[in-house]
């Protein structure tokens, strides 16, 4: 790994000491940005994935504008499954579509075994140009969709509410299910593997929808799968993030998932989770992403009670429990990010490393 001047965010994925808490944001690169919307307005979202200078733009853009401890890679966790040969259309205010869901063998069977070199090389050519266009100022971070969450969206062919289509696939033909999240392990693992030798400095996998199944669903349809992926990863010290929505009940067995870190959506308790978890996985969050609408005293207030909850020393990367909302004030998310880097310093003195609770 060539030298970061700002590791800070890698030092605490490794629960090393720091002088104060990281901080970056899901879906820091996007729409509330107005100098995303100026690129945005020129070229469709597909096109910005595929374009490695685009992506790259956007990819510094929150670091330079927001000032996050880690840029996030400009793509999709749907890139994978466009690549296995579904065709993709990310419509204006709907979301993502799926023309050909995969429902039967037959559409399984017809999915194509990737290799990320050919078939993604765009996003790893937009890794290593942004790796160059960061100059070694803040660290990358590469990710990809879980395969259970991958699956959600081939299935239903597009956003869901009940995830009726792929809940019967998977008590109707459990075997179907399991061949396909296992190619998408598969894909995974290459896909994050390749992304590291571009240059990604850690890899995050986004387990969405994990927290729509019942606690064993989750742990043969979802767990099972990211375990593989992780095993799989080459890798030499990068870390791994496994960001899950809705798992109260899986904490423990998601921190035994061989991931450096665990991030969390807002509904739980960071302290909680740290006494659970803490010594095995440093963690990351959990900003309820609506706090974003509230004014500065409020986004004070709510910062500083994240940032106690977790409470004193290492292991902790601050960030929103979800994606940063289209219509947030980019002044906000600013103070945020400013927020922490002062308010967090009272939580790290030297010699704390050693986790208190
Ligand atoms: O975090 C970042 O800044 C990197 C970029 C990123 C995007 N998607 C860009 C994007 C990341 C990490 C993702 C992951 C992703 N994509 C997930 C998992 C994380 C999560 O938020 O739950 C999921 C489920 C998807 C699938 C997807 N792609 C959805 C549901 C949508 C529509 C969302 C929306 O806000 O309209 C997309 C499109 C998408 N991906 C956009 C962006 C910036 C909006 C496209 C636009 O500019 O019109």
């Amino acid at each position: 790994m060539n030298k970061l001047q700002n590791d800070i965010f890698i030092r605490a994925c490794k629960r090393q000491s720091v002088e104060r808490t990281p901080v970056w944001m899901m879906r820091q690169a996007g729409r509330y940005l107005p100098e995303y919307r100026a690129i945005r307005k020129k070229a469709d979202f597909l096109t910005m994935c595929k374009t490695p200078e685009l992506a790259a733009e956007v990819t510094i853009q929150p670091v330079e504008i927001i000032g996050v401890d880690a840029a996030i890679i400009f793509s999709d966790i749907l890139v994978i499954p466009e690549a296995m040969g579904m065709r993709l259309e990310i419509r204006e205010g709907e979301g993502p579509v799926f023309h050909n869901p995969v429902r039967n063998e037959d559409d399984a069977r017809r999915l194509k075994t990737i290799d990320p070199g050919r078939d993604l090389k765009f996003v790893l050519d937009a890794v290593a140009l942004t790796k160059r266009e960061l100059k070694g100022n803040v660290p990358l971070i590469g990710f990809c969709g879980s395969p259970w969450t991958l699956l959600t969206y081939m299935v239903e062919g597009r956003g869901s509410k009940n995830f009726s289509r792929v809940k019967s696939l998977l008590y109707n033909n459990p075997a179907l299910a399991h061949s396909i999240l296992d190619k998408l392990a598969d894909a995974d693992a290459d896909y994050l593997s390749a992304k590291i030798e571009a240059g990604a400095d850690a890899v995050q996998i986004f387990d969405t929808w994990g927290g729509v199944l019942s606690q064993n669903d989750f742990e043969e349809f979802s767990l099972r799968y990211i375990e593989k992926i992780i095993s799989q990863i080459r890798r030499k010290d990068q870390p791994v993030i496994v960001f899950a929505k809705g798992v109260h009940y899986n904490l423990e067995r998601l921190a035994g998932a061989g991931a450096d870190v665990v991030g969390l959506d807002w509904t739980m308790d960071l302290g909680e989770v740290r006494k659970k978890i803490g010594s095995k996985v440093a963690l990351q969050g959990n900003l309820d992403p609506t706090v974003l609408y509230a004014n500065q005293d409020k986004i004070r207030e709510e910062t500083r009670k994240v940032l106690s909850s977790f409470g004193e020393g290492g292991g902790h990367i601050f960030n929103l429990g979800h994606g940063i909302l289209p219509d947030v004030d980019p002044e906000n998310a600013k103070a945020l990010v400013q927020l922490v880097k002062e308010e967090s310093k009272a939580f790290h003195h030297r010699g704390t490393e050693t986790q208190r609770f």
